[in-house]
């Protein structure tokens, strides 16, 4: 029987799909980390819970790693050490390669959250990506710029959400880094690449064993970039109907190579086995490029974007894969898609939202889930928005349509 550790940050909604999903699998020994004490963790799940331990900072690889031994101590042996959020991937490979833990080391998850050390790699299997370089001074920013030219894009070594990601395109932005808090330097390099004018694009995989078994893709409307640089825009998330539709399906080999570099020597162990959420870039003349990947269930709603698309519980089905190297190909029987809103003006609270009835009735029977914005909500930061909405139709189109439908009619106001 296998013994799972699952860290949870909190026991808020999100997790405690997670939480349940892992809970639910027969035959399995379930323990938790978390930040919050044994006393919020939900009471039908405490039966379940093999053993509990609770730490300050779950992304600190040493509490991590002390809490995970008093795990072992106290239960047994642990098999398998599982977190779905991006903070959690690299603390969770140190405790791994502590304790001996089977599953995704410090070496591989250098591979996915050290973005110059990830397209090193891909770059050196032949996996097309942007031009790069990590920088740590201004001087180097601006010879890499004297390489590919204006615009440069910099981010993070190690970012997520987009947070401090922004587009360079003159000698004046390269100046204004400073105020933005984006200066590189030794102690804080930063991230710098060619800009890729292009459709982006999602692949979710699972992997078992290094083996790619299932994909499944969306289209993000418009770019998380320019989401972040538009405020008051409203933006979509697509997942076609036809697992065979174009041009997810010409990224197969690209994916399946992409993950093999990653994964490398450890892919037919526990690490390679996997749900990842890789984004990539469609370029007008055809090309793809990948931008990066994330050895973890995806975000803005892609989980139950699949979920609904091939009816299933992709929550169930990645706690089955975790835990038994398991995973049945699912048949995909929906268009699904995701509606974010967000909001226009000025201001720190939603003050209005308007249209909420008539983008129900418009979208129709389409409309699966909706959480509308409510009024006096602090605005919210990056670019998840203050309310979403959950689409599925027979077709492509119809979930398009649907989604336009929804951000056309709902409108929200700051003030
Ligand atoms: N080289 C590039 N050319 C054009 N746009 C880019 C490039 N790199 C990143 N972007 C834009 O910035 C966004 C954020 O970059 P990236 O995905 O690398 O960082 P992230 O913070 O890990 O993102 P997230 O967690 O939001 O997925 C991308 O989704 C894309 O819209
Ligand atoms: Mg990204």
């Amino acid at each position: 029987m296998p013994h799972v550790v699952f860290v949870a940050p909190r026991f808020l909604e999100n997790t405690n799909r997670y939480v349940r999903a892992f809970a639910a699998l027969e035959g399995v020994t379930l323990s938790v980390v978390s930040a919050d004490p044994e006393s919020a963790i939900p009471e039908a799940l405490r039966p379940r819970i093999a053993g509990h331990y609770a730490v300050p900072n779950v992304v600190d690889g040493e509490q991590l790693t002390a809490a995970v031994r008093a795990i072992s101590r106290g239960v047994g042996r642990v098999d398998r050490l599982a977190g779905a959020l991006e903070q959690l991937q690299t603390p969770m490979a140190q405790a791994r390669d502590v304790l001996g833990i089977e599953g995704i080391n410090s070496a591989v998850a250098r591979n996915f959250r050290d973005k110059d050390r990830m397209k090193e790699v891909l770059r050196a299997h032949g996996v097309p990506v942007a031009r790069s370089v990590l920088v740590r001074s201004l001087r180097e920013l601006a010879l890499f710029v004297g390489h590919v030219g204006y615009p440069v894009i910099v981010k993070p070594q190690a970012g997520l959400g987009s947070r401090a990601t922004f587009r360079v395109e003159s000698p004046e932005d390269l100046a204004a880094l400073a105020s933005k808090g984006a200066l590189p330097t030794d102690a804080q390099p930063l991230q710098v690449e060619e800009f890729v004018r292009a459709r982006e694009h999602t692949c979710e995989t699972v992997t078992v064993r290094g083996v790619p078994v299932w994909r499944s893709g969306t289209r993000y409307f418009p770019t998380p970039l320019e989401v972040l640089e538009t405020p008051w825009v409203q933006y979509c998330v697509l997942l076609p109907r036809d697992p065979g539709e174009e041009p997810w399906a010409s990224f197969a080999p690209t994916n399946a190579a992409a993950l093999a570099a990653l994964f490398g020597e450890h892919a037919s162990s526990a690490a390679g086995t996997a749900l990842t959420h890789m984004e990539w870039f469609l370029r007008e003349d055809g090309t793809a490029l990948v931008n990066e990947v994330g050895a973890r269930p995806p975000g803005v709603h892609i989980m139950p974007m699949m979920s609904m698309a091939h009816e299933t519980d992709m929550v169930r089905d990645w706690a089955e894969l975790i835990a038994f190297d398991r995973f049945v190909p699912k048949a995909r029987r929906w268009a699904a898609g995701a509606a974010f809103f967000r909001g226009q003006g000025r201001g720190t609270r939603v003050v209005s939202v308007l249209g909420v009835e008539d983008a129900v009735a418009a979208a129709g029977d389409a409309l699966v889930e909706m959480r509308a914005p409510k009024v006096g909500a602090a605005r919210a930061e990056g670019y998840e928005g203050e309310g979403w909405a959950l689409v599925k139709h027979a077709s492509t189109e119809g979930a398009k349509r649907a989604l336009k439908a929804l951000i056309e009619h709902v409108q929200v106001r700051y003030g």
